[in-house]
C-alpha cells in the first residue's frame, strides 16, 4: 500500500511546513525560478480549461508600496479576467461569459487556485510567501492598467525569507471537517476548539496590554479579533471598494449590489 508519508513526499512536506513569511531578504528571485513557479501556477485546475484569470508579476517598488507589498521584492496578483476570453469570443461572433456574475465567481475560483499553486511551488523551492488581504479593493485599473472585466482576486508576496517563524495554530480537524452532513457543534465544542487555538487570555497576554484593552472593553480573544481586526466599518469600506472595482470593471451585479442604480 502506498502511504502518503510527509517524511518522503515533498509535496506533503511543503504543504505541512507552510508558514507565512513577513520579513524578506532583498535578493531578487532569479528569472528561471520565477518562470518555473508561474508554470506551476497555470497548471492549476481551471473551469472549462478556459483560464478565467491572469497573473500579474509586480516587482516595481512604487507599485509594491501602493499595494502594501513592499516587504517583499516581488508579488504576484491573481486577477479575475474574463476580458481576454471575451475578446476571443467576440472576434468569433459570440458574446458570452464576459460580465455575468457567475463568470466573476468562476474567475475568482480560477484565479485563487492558480495563485495557491504559485504559493506551493514557491515554498517548495525555498521561497517565503504571504497573502495580502486588502487587495480586493485595490484600484488595479490605474495602478496596473487593467482593462474592463478584470478585477483583483488575490495578492501573494514572494521572496527569500529573512525570518523563520514557527507554524501557526489551526482549529482541530474535527472542527472544520464534516462527513456527509454538517455537524452543528455545541457551545461547549466551539469554546473548546477556540480555546485550543488561542492561548489563555489571562496568562497568555502581557498584563499591561490586557489592562489597556480592558479599558476599551476588550476582555477576550473573540472581542479582540472582532473589534480590533474586523470592525463593521473596516469591512464596509473594503466591501465598497470591492463593489466599486467590480462595477467599474463592468461585471453585472445583482440589484442590491449595484449601488446608485434604479
Ligand atoms: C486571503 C488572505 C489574506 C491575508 N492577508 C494578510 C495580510 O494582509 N497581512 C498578513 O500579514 N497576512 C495575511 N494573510 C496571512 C494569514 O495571516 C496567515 O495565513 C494566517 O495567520 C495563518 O498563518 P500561516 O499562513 O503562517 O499558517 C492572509 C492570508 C489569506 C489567505
Amino acid at each position: 500500500m502506498h502511504e502518503p508519508s510527509a517524511e518522503t513526499n515533498t509535496v506533503l512536506q511543503t504543504l505541512l511546513n507552510h508558514r507565512s513569511i513577513r520579513e524578506y531578504r532583498p535578493d531578487p528571485i532569479p528569472d528561471d525560478v520565477l518562470h518555473r513557479i508561474l508554470e506551476a501556477g497555470v497548471r492549476a485546475p481551471t473551469a472549462g480549461g478556459l483560464q478565467h484569470y491572469s497573473l500579474m508579476v509586480i516587482d516595481d517598488t512604487a507599485r509594491l508600496r501602493s499595494l502594501n507589498a513592499d516587504a517583499a521584492p516581488l508579488a504576484v496578483m491573481a486577477l479575475v479576467d474574463t476580458y481576454r476570453l471575451g475578446r476571443w469570443f467576440q472576434r468569433h461572433g459570440v458574446s458570452l461569459m464576459r460580465d455575468e456574475l457567475v463568470s466573476l465567481f468562476i474567475g475568482f475560483t480560477d484565479a485563487l487556485l492558480a495563485l495557491q499553486n504559485v504559493c506551493i511551488a514557491a515554498e517548495g523551492l525555498g521561497l517565503g510567501t504571504c497573502y495580502q488581504g486588502t487587495v480586493l479593493s485595490a484600484d488595479t485599473r490605474s495602478l496596473l492598467g487593467t482593462p474592463e472585466y478584470v478585477a483583483p482576486a488575490g495578492l501573494l508576496l514572494l521572496g527569500y525569507p529573512a525570518e523563520a517563524p514557527g507554524s501557526s495554530p489551526r482549529l482541530p480537524l474535527e472542527a472544520v471537517v464534516h462527513r456527509n452532513s454538517y455537524q452543528v457543534p455545541s457551545d461547549e465544542e466551539i469554546d473548546q476548539w477556540y480555546a485550543e487555538r488561542y492561548p489563555d487570555w489571562e496568562t497568555g497576554r502581557d498584563p499591561e496590554v490586557r489592562e489597556r484593552l480592558a479599558a476599551v472593553g476588550i476582555e477576550n480573544w473573540a472581542q479582540w479579533i472582532a473589534l480590533g481586526q474586523f470592525t463593521r466599518e473596516s469591512l464596509e469600506i473594503e466591501s465598497m471598494g470591492l463593489l466599486d472595482n467590480l462595477r467599474s470593471a463592468g461585471f453585472r451585479l445583482p440589484a442590491p449590489w449595484r449601488g446608485g442604480e434604479p
